[in-house]
């Protein structure tokens, strides 16, 4: 799978573990940075790169992570076709891409534990959107509400 991965200052070195870990499983893996964790930058910057990449087909799915996650999480959710889910367990990854066909899983470094977050990472990569009826209307609704507020329509 193709899979791209950013990371601000605050994901740092998490992101580290995480592409050596996905690139050893056999993945391609589109590194955004950061590699430097004694700079501070900004998480928009990152989400972009990561959001774009997925959005425009160049990767599978996308990873973010910065020190909390949600900073990461709300950017990504700003860029038309990116379904981004903050994660700190493994039911919710799976979950996220099962049911609601997330593409970008999000990660607080400096809340979950370097272990949990590399199985959260391969609960996400690993599953699958099933395409159920009840999933595939909700998530018509979703991009219904994506549509409106892309067109300003009421
Ligand atoms: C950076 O200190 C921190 O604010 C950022 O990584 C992230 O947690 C924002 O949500």
């Amino acid at each position: 799978m193709r899979i791209a991965i950013g990371a601000d200052h605050g994901g740092y070195p998490l992101n580290e573990q995480i592409i050596e870990e996905l690139r050893a499983a056999g993945h391609e893996i589109e590194d955004f940075g950061t590699h430097d964790g004694s700079r501070p930058d900004d998480y928009p910057d990152y989400a972009l790169k990561v959001g774009e990449a997925v959005r425009g087909g160049q990767a599978d799915c996308g990873i973010i992570i910065c020190g909390s996650g949600v900073g990461a999480c709300v950017a990504a959710n700003k860029i038309r076709g990116v379904r981004a889910a903050l994660c700190g367990d493994t039911y919710s990854a799976h979950q996220s891409r099962e049911h609601d066909d997330c593409n970008v899983l999000c990660l607080g470094a400096r809340v979950v534990g370097s272990a949990l977050a590399s199985e959260i990472v391969r609960s996400f990569v690993d599953a699958r959107f099933t395409g159920e009826e009840r999933h595939a209307r909700r998530l018509e609704k979703v991009l219904e509400i994506e549509r409106r507020e892309t067109t300003g329509d009421q």
